[in-house]
């Protein structure tokens, strides 16, 4: 069985392509919403969130471990990898070595939160790239808030996208990779205003192909039809219910962990 998180509802954009991908496997996804955002708090603090729930997802039987969350994993990923030596931990990556590799203009954008922005791997990564494209970074700021209360569209959500894209096309990026799982619900806004010339880049899909990699079938608890998907919150669950039921088209039943420390 397939664990995931996220801090919020942000993951179910990964968890929408992997399901729709291996639709026979069971996955256990936690929304951390009770903590939620993460993207404003320490690294400190988001090593223990996802020490505590991968305590969790291993307790109900999970044999890998997905982080759907960029920030969960530019914070905690090394962390988890050295304390669960034997479970297999896939990751997101923000997705700028394509987008630096296949520019043009020589100027790529990114779009995360402040955690992974600042964070080590970011850093690192970008310095590897820098003899191909200069690479912009600018924090969704307000992003994560829109979709955990499911405006994916109207005046706001425009406004907010709006003003996040600003800089970076004052500097006249050719891609834009979203470097957050919650953006790819706003894709469609943030496509809407793009000229057509520039790229969005989303990792999720090359996340799915190296979860599908990973999962032998000694980890595999499938194939089960229909296969069974549990949906945790530490948070309220109404959020949940409305985005799943609304938005993915899913009336699943959630249940709530306030508990989870
Ligand atoms: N969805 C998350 C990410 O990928 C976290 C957003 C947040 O909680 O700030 O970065």
């Amino acid at each position: 069985m397939i664990g995931m998180f996220d801090s919020g509802l942000g993951g179910l954009s990964v968890w929408r392509q992997l399901t729709a991908q291996l639709p026979d496997e069971p996955v256990l996804y936690l929304a951390d919403q009770g903590y939620c955002p993460y993207g404003g708090r320490s690294d400190a603090e988001i090593i223990a969130r996802a020490e505590a729930i991968t305590d969790y997802l291993l307790q109900q039987g999970v044999t890998l471990l997905l982080v759907a969350c960029n920030t969960a994993t530019s914070a905690a990923a090394r962390h988890l990898r050295l304390k669960y030596p034997e479970l297999p931990i896939v990751g997101m990556e923000p997705a700028i070595k394509p987008a630096a590799l296949s520019s043009q203009s020589g100027s790529i954008g990114v779009l995360a939160t402040q955690a992974t922005l600042r964070g080590e791997k970011f850093r690192q990564l970008a310095a590897q790239l820098q003899n191909h494209a200069t690479i912009f970074s600018q924090a969704g700021t307000g992003f994560v808030e829109l979709v955990e209360s499911g405006q994916l569209d109207g005046e706001q959500t425009h406004a907010t996208v709006a003003a996040a894209l600003a800089p970076l096309l004052a500097h006249n990026v050719d891609h834009i990779v979203l470097g957050c799982t919650h953006y790819p619900f706003l894709a469609p806004v943030i496509r809407a205003q793009l000229p057509a010339h520039i790229d969005i880049i989303d990792p999720t899909d090359a996340v799915v192909r190296q979860t599908l990699r990973l999962l032998t079938p000694a980890l595999r608890s499938g194939p089960l039809s229909p296969a069974p998907y549990r949906f945790v919150t530490t948070g309220e669950i109404s959020s949940m219910q409305q985005f799943l039921q609304h938005i993915l088209q899913r009336p699943d039943r959630i249940e709530a962990l306030a508990s989870l420390h």
